[in-house]
């Protein structure tokens, strides 16, 4: 049985570094997993009156997505100090009802990005301040933020070396950890 990982890039745009790595992610071949991606352009604004029986847009296959999958690699820019107001939406659309949600007990890493010598590492405590919210389950693992990343990419893949060693590294631990778990 093959497991699933969900990716998901806190980012819309075309040409998105945050995209870029995932898709470099989802082109690798892994041993016993596959990685499809989940875009987040259908997903509206959160609306609490909208959050009944009937969501919006892509919201119910978002969740269904997130349901089917074992664990899900989150790649996010950093805005302001913070994630993207597109991922953190989108995880709330995801994250009700409270403490019952797909989120609760799903196995989760972070990569972040950022053209500054950062790596948007800031952005890395929000998502994890937000996934403790969501009683996910975060792989213990050292941070991977990936610096200068516009010039790691070459025609809209990661290219360097070392930054793939790391995000390939961090799916792994995904991957071995849920595999510990079933
Ligand atoms: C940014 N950017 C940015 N970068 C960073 O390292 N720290 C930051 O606080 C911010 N803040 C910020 C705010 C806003 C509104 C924008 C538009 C951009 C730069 C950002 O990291 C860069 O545009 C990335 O390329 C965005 O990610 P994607 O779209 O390439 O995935």
């Amino acid at each position: 049985m093959s497991i699933n990982i969900l990716g998901i890039a806190g980012s819309l745009r075309a040409e998105s570094h945050s995209k870029s790595i995932l898709h470099t992610l989802k082109e690798r071949t892994w041993d016993g997993a596959v990685l499809e991606i989940f875009d987040l352009e259908g997903i509206p604004l959160y609306n609490a009156d909208h959050d009944g029986d009937q969501k919006p847009g892509q919201v119910p296959s978002f969740k269904e997505a997130i349901s089917r999958s074992d664990g899900l690699v989150l790649v996010s820019p950093e805005y302001n100090y913070g994630t993207s107001g597109v991922l953190k939406n989108a995880l709330d659309w995801a994250s009700r009802p409270a403490y019952k949600s797909v989120l609760k007990g799903k196995p989760v890493v972070i990569i972040t990005s950022s053209p500054a010598t950062t790596g948007g590492v800031r952005a890395q405590d929000q998502v994890r301040q937000t996934l403790i919210a969501c009683l996910s389950e975060l792989v213990p693992h050292p941070e991977v933020a990936i610096p200068t990343v516009h010039q790691k990419l070459t025609d809209g893949r990661l290219s360097d070396e070392k930054s793939l060693e790391l995000a390939v590294g961090i799916v792994d631990a995904l991957i071995q950890w849920v595999k510990g778990k079933n």
